[in-house]
């Protein structure tokens, strides 16, 4: 009897002592070898480390624990302490966040840092934590290439009547109609097999996302399009927040800034390399073909994208827009 009590107790001892005072449920939908599946667990080790343990990180990737339009519901009740969804998903919460959704506004990942990292993606930070979560910054994934299983998509009528996945955005889904094609909103999760059995034609998405949910596999053209951008805001719940003493704050903070150095690095590396097993895989099956655009092409893509821009004056603000080009000036 002595001898159990002493063994339970003991048990108890090293429970406590390994219980961590604090869980982040981190939930995300993509795959943990994609620049926010990397980061997010870089983060979960940083915030343990330097918590000494007070703080356990369980990062959920593959929307295991749930989708990104659950997701940000879920952190309203602290059900879920993280996520970083993109910036899409945002735009029902902050219309504003579809800036990064209109095609051709960003040059390259450096003119979008600029805009990320200064006046402007403060002021969309602020405006998402208005909306009850503590917005931490933001992670980049990459720009979007374009696929089907029709056709080679060479000029913008090319998509004429074909359907295309897009994420839940109003911009997106204008970007589609602009180009003759019909949007059709699905989350990430369903993307693989909508386009297996031919619910949609095609999609867009970044490299890492096309190549570590197989998409290309289940493609037949793929162009090298680079017309949109797809990132990350990183929020946290509120409620948990608020729970959270000065210095774990602290400490989540840290771990969050090393995070995202990294993930800026991880992100195109990501992308560069996994390109390059798409590639290859094409080149070995035969079975995708891969095209890239002459500068006149994708100058009459980006004309004719770029003409939906009015129609979003109102619900993003002209002067945000016009600030965000200016930034790449
Ligand atoms: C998508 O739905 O295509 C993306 O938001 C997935 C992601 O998180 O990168």
């Amino acid at each position: 009897m002595k001898l159990l009590k002493g063994l339970l107790s003991a048990a108890l001892i090293a429970s406590l002592a390994t219980a961590a005072d604090y869980v982040i449920k981190f939930s995300h939908v993509v795959s943990p070898n994609t620049p926010k599946g990397k980061a997010a667990d870089y983060f979960a080790k940083r915030v343990e480390e330097l918590s000494h343990g007070k703080i356990k990180v369980e990062v959920y990737p593959n929307a295991q624990l749930c989708g990104d339009k659950v997701v940000l519901r879920k952190m309203k009740f602290n059900a879920v302490q993280m996520a970083a969804p993109s910036f899409s998903k945002f735009t029902g919460l902050v219309p504003q966040l579809a800036l990064f959704d209109l095609p051709f506004l960003f040059k390259d990942e450096n003119h979008l840092h600029k805009v990320l990292d200064g006046e402007v993606g403060k002021k969309l930070l602020d405006m998402v934590t208005k909306k009850g979560y503590v917005a931490l910054g933001y992670w980049d994934n990459g720009f979007k290439q374009i696929s089907d299983s029709k056709r080679p998509l060479i000029k913008p009528e090319d998509c004429k009547g074909l359907k295309f996945r897009v994420m839940s955005s109003k911009v997106l889904i204008e970007q589609f109609r602009a180009l003759g094609a019909i949007p059709v909103v699905l989350p990430f999760s369903e993307v693989y097999s909508a386009l297996q059995q031919g619910v949609v034609d095609g999609q867009e998405n970044t490299i890492s996302n096309i190549y570590t949910k197989k998409f290309y596999e289940v493609q037949r053209y793929m162009t090298l399009s680079n017309h949109g951008y797809l990132g990350y805001m990183v929020v946290v719940s509120k409620a948990f927040w608020k729970k959270l003493p000065d210095n774990l704050k602290k400490v989540v903070k840290e771990a969050f800034k090393e995070a995202t150095a990294k993930e800026r690095i991880w992100a195109k590396e990501l992308n560069n390399d996994q390109l390059a097993k798409i590639k290859e895989y094409a080149k070995r099956t035969g079975k995708l073909e891969i095209d890239t655009l002459t500068p006149e092409q994708r100058k009459a893509w980006e004309t004719k994208l770029r003409s939906i821009y009015p129609k979003f004056y109102d619900t993003i603000g002209k002067d945000l827009i016009e600030k965000a080009i200016k930034a790449g000036e």
